[in-house]
This record gives structure tokens, sequence and C-alpha cells, in this order.
């Protein structure tokens, strides 16, 4: 057991170094009067890093939007601390809170424009409110319109833009105090999915350059796998499995993650196929194996091999490659005679190629 320990070493290292930029310790939020308590969030202890992008998933009802809403202090949590960038949220005043929500950055999911003011004039609101005069103003719009790519939208309503170009004027808005975190809830949720990309990359591309680190809440896995290196999953208030995004989503340990990933997996099972799935076998029958692949190089001559290896007659049902947190991961779910002969050569092979493999049950 070296090679763990060397690698948890150089991880705790690498976060003495750099102070987290959230913590929440034993968080808990209720609602509603001592009669009839809610508890959204429940005892959550998390550590959200600097400079990353960490998302936090979960189902409608979660507790998400209330755990994002004690950060900038939106909402009062019941107990326990937040720690914003080494700030006691829950000790600060009225100007303390002003101050931390210059610091704190967000974006929602209905882009919570001011109708009656142009992009520009949105944009300026948090500057206006700060204080600055209009050259400061100017000096600072016109850079952060042209960093979302609207700089020839400046003088348009809201009314007059399309729902990417509504957000993206909330990204510019969110940018306007130089914030050092930017909370998204749901930024993405009301956007087709060729927006939506639009809206990551450019979320990706902040997050880069201007070392904001990114808190992203949202119920899609899409999100979470296309720009979060982090991620947490929340239900009924609690977390209850975190982790960098590739290890959790290729290894998910909680039922709850399991079920978010099933509505995502491209390899996913066609429910005629699911609904015919027997845990034993019977003479005659056929093994379903979901296989798993790190690394889009291996995909291909594995599939080519596999086929000959085992003998002929494996069917391919279901297959894909997918990018999680930049790295590529395949699955392939194949069928195959469930004979000793074929079935010993099948496992040989798993075993000379180091594949990961799930046997998902039994077909007639
Ligand atoms: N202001 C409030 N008063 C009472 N209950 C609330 C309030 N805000 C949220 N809730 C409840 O808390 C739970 C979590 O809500 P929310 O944080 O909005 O979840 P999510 O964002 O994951 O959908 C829900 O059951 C919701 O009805
Ligand atoms: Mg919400």
């Amino acid at each position: 057991m070296i090679l763990p320990t060397v690698a948890a070493d150089a991880v705790s290292q690498k976060t003495a170094d750099s102070a987290p930029m959230v913590i929440f310790e034993n968080v808990t939020k209720r609602y509603g009067d001592a009669a009839k308590p809610f508890t959204a969030v429940d005892g959550v202890d998390l550590t959200v890093d600097h400079g990353a992008i960490t998302g936090i998933i979960g189902r409608s009802g979660a507790g998400k939007s209330t755990l994002v809403r004690l950060v900038n202090g939106l909402e009062k949590m019941t107990s326990g601390k937040v720690m914003v960038d080494g700030t006691d949220v829950g000790g600060l005043n009225d100007a303390g809170l002003r101050g931390l929500r210059r610091q704190v950055g967000m974006i929602f999911q209905h882009f919570n424009l001011l109708s009656s003011r142009t992009a520009f004039d949105n944009v300026a609101l948090p500057l206006e409110i700060a204080g600055l005069d209009r050259a400061a103003i100017r000096a600072k719009v016109g850079p952060l319109l042209e960093l979302v790519g609207l700089d020839d939208k400046a003088a348009r309503y809201p009314s007059e833009l399309s729902g990417g170009q509504k957000q993206r004027v909330g990204i510019a808005r969110a940018l306007a105090t130089s914030p050092k975190l930017l909370l998204s809830d749901e930024a993405t949720s009301a956007l087709d999915p060729e927006t939506t990309q639009s809206i990551l990359s450019l979320l990706k591309q902040i997050n880069a350059e201007l070392d904001l680190t990114v808190l992203l809440i949202t119920h899609e896995m899409e999100v979470v796998k296309a720009i979060a290196s982090h991620v947490a999953v929340i239900d009924q208030g609690r977390i209850v499995e975190d982790g960098p995004t590739f290890d959790v989503f290729t290894a998910p340990k909680h039922e709850t993650t399991r079920i978010l990933l099933a509505s995502t997996s491209g390899a996913s099972l066609p429910e005629w196929l699911r609904s015919g799935l027997k845990a034993e076998p019977s003479a005659g029958d056929r093994i379903l194996v979901r296989l798993t692949f790190f690394g889009a190089t291996a995909f291909q001559p594995l599939t080519a091999r596999l086929v000959t290896e085992i003998g002929g007659d494996v069917n391919i049902l279901a297959g894909a490659i997918e990018e999680i947190a930049g790295e590529p991961f395949g699955t392939l779910v194949v069928a195959y005679p469930a004979t000793p002969g074929v079935l010993d050569r099948a496992a040989r092979f798993y075993a000379e190629t180091g594949l990961s493999t799930e046997v998902l049950g039994y077909v007639a």
C-alpha cells in the first residue's frame, strides 16, 4: 500500500499550500418555525478548492440553492460555520456582507437582469452601487462585455437578447466587482444544449484566465462532467459523496450518484433489455457484461480483439466514449453465450488487458 500513501501525501501538501476558497463546517439550515421545522441543509462538511471548478449536484429540492446562498449570506445558517477565503460569513455585519458580496459574484437560472436597463447598464449596476464614477464604470464594463462576446450588444435591452446572451450579460455583471469566487445556481438549466455548451466554455475560460474559483450548482450530470474537476452529490440536504469528478463518476459509491448517472450515461441499457434481465442463468442463456475502458485509444483495438478472442458470437448492445473532467472514459455493453468455454476465454482476456467488468445479468 505504498502508492496510495504517497498520493495522499501529495494531495494534502497541495491543499496546505493554497487555503481552500470555501469551507463548510457542519452547516445546517432549517426553514419554518419551531413547531414545523424543515431541514434543507443537514450537517454539511465540504471544502471548495481555490481556483477549481467544483460542482454540487442533486435532484430538485435536495438543498442546492440553499447551500449556495449560505456562501454569500443570502440565507442565514441555523448552525455550523461557512468560511469564504478565510472570512467567517456568520460573523459579518451588514457592511461586512456587502463587502463579501463584492468578492462573490452570482449567476442564476433565469438571469435576473433588469428589463428596463440595457446590457451595458445591467453590468454597470454593481459598480454604481459600489460608488464608481461614470468614467471608471465605462472603463470596466467595455472589456467585460468584450470578454463575454457581447461588445456589439451593449445598447440592447434584455428583451432583445437570446437566453445565452442574457446569461452572458449575467456573467459580465457577476464579474464587474472582480470577485474571487463565482456562484452559479443552475445557470444553464434554462438553455438549450448547444447554448449550454457555449456558456460552460465561457465559465471554463474565465476560471482559467481570471483565476476565478467557481462553485456551480446543477441537477445535470452533463454540466458537471463537462467542466467540474471536483463534485459533491447532495441528497436531502446531506453530502452523500464527493471527490474528483472522474473518480466519482467512474466509480460511484452512493445510490443517488448511480441514479443521477444512469440518466446520462451513453452506454445505458434500453428499457426492454433491462426489464428482461435475470440474475441467474438457465441453459442456453447469454451473459450481459459492461466493460469499462480508461483512455480513448484503447477502445477500438480492444473491441475488435474482444470479438475475435471470445470467438465470434458476441453482440455489442451499447457503447460510448465520454469525456469526464477532460479524461476519456469508455463503456461497452456486450452479450455472449454463458457457456464454460466462452466464459473462460472472456475471463482470460479481461485479466490480460486489465479491463474492468461488471456482470449485468442474463438473457434468454
Ligand atoms: N424560504 C424557504 N422556506 C421554506 N422552505 C424552503 C425555502 N427555500 C427552500 N425551501 C425548501 O428547502 C428544500 C431545498 O430547497 P432548495 O435549496 O431550493 O433545493 P434545490 O435548489 O436543490 O432544488 C426544498 O424542499 C424547499 O421547498
Ligand atoms: Mg435550486
